[in-house]
């Protein structure tokens, strides 16, 4: 049976407390944390940049799976892997150049992943999966937490993870935004292997983590 990772969004978490949340999600069994890095101009939201992750970084080992929601997002890549990201996500609308951009997160050392847009198609990463490690589906339009799952991108899931089965490639395949208890098996069974959850994480069964994270695992 695969295995299912949650990297739970620290997006719906207290930000007045963030070093204690995270602590809290390693004991309810997160496998890795979701740090959401929001511009104000990518998206229409802003969030946390490098100095707050490089602080965060002390109170876990437990891997940064870090989405730069940020444009042009290039020249600070290194400043996220300075800042102690282990997986460095970015988006393909915010570089001039996708394969140079992935290049420089491999030029930390960083593990790649590149996020597709509900709009977003496939053929633009498709030349280059061979080349990251993970692909982080969006199923809500990026800037905020708590919006409804777009069912559409179920087919480009499907689609993705065929793709990787014909090419016997080896990415992760990540899915973001509106995952809940009811939609997480479909997510699962379409080919996904880990599930971003910031809501449903945090708030459901009165922000019992643990619970939580373990039933997100079921399908
Ligand atoms: C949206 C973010 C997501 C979001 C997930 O721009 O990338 O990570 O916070 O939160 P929920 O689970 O509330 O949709
Ligand atoms: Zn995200």
């Amino acid at each position: 049976m695969k295995k299912i990772k949650i990297s739970p969004s620290i997006l719906s978490a207290d930000f007045s407390q963030l070093g204690s949340e995270i602590k809290r999600l390693e004991e309810g069994g997160a496998d890795m944390i979701h740090v959401d890095v929001m511009d104000g101009h990518f998206v229409p939201n802003l969030t946390i940049g490098p100095p707050v992750i490089k602080n965060l970084r002390k109170y876990t080992n437990i891997p940064f799976d870090v989405h730069l929601m940020i444009s042009p997002v290039h020249k600070y890549i290194k400043d996220y892997a300075d800042a102690g990201a282990d997986i460095i996500t970015i988006h393909p609308e915010a570089t001039d150049s996708l394969e140079d951009s992935i290049k420089e997160i491999r030029n930390y050392k960083k593990k790649v992943g590149v996020s597709l847009n509900p709009d977003t198609k496939l053929e633009v990463i498709e030349k280059n999966l061979d080349k990251i490690d993970l692909v982080l589906i969006m199923s809500v339009h990026p800037g905020f937490g708590g919006q409804k799952f777009i069912s559409d991108v179920l087919n480009k899931i499907k689609d993705l993870s065929n793709i990787k089965k014909e090419r016997k490639l080896e990415f992760d395949i990540e899915v973001d935004g509106g995952i809940n208890f009811s939609n997480s098996k479909d997510v699962i069974n379409a080919g996904a292997n880990i599930l971003v959850s910031g809501t449903t994480v945090f708030r459901e069964n009165n922000g019992d983590l643990k619970k939580n994270i373990k039933t997100l695992k079921l399908f």
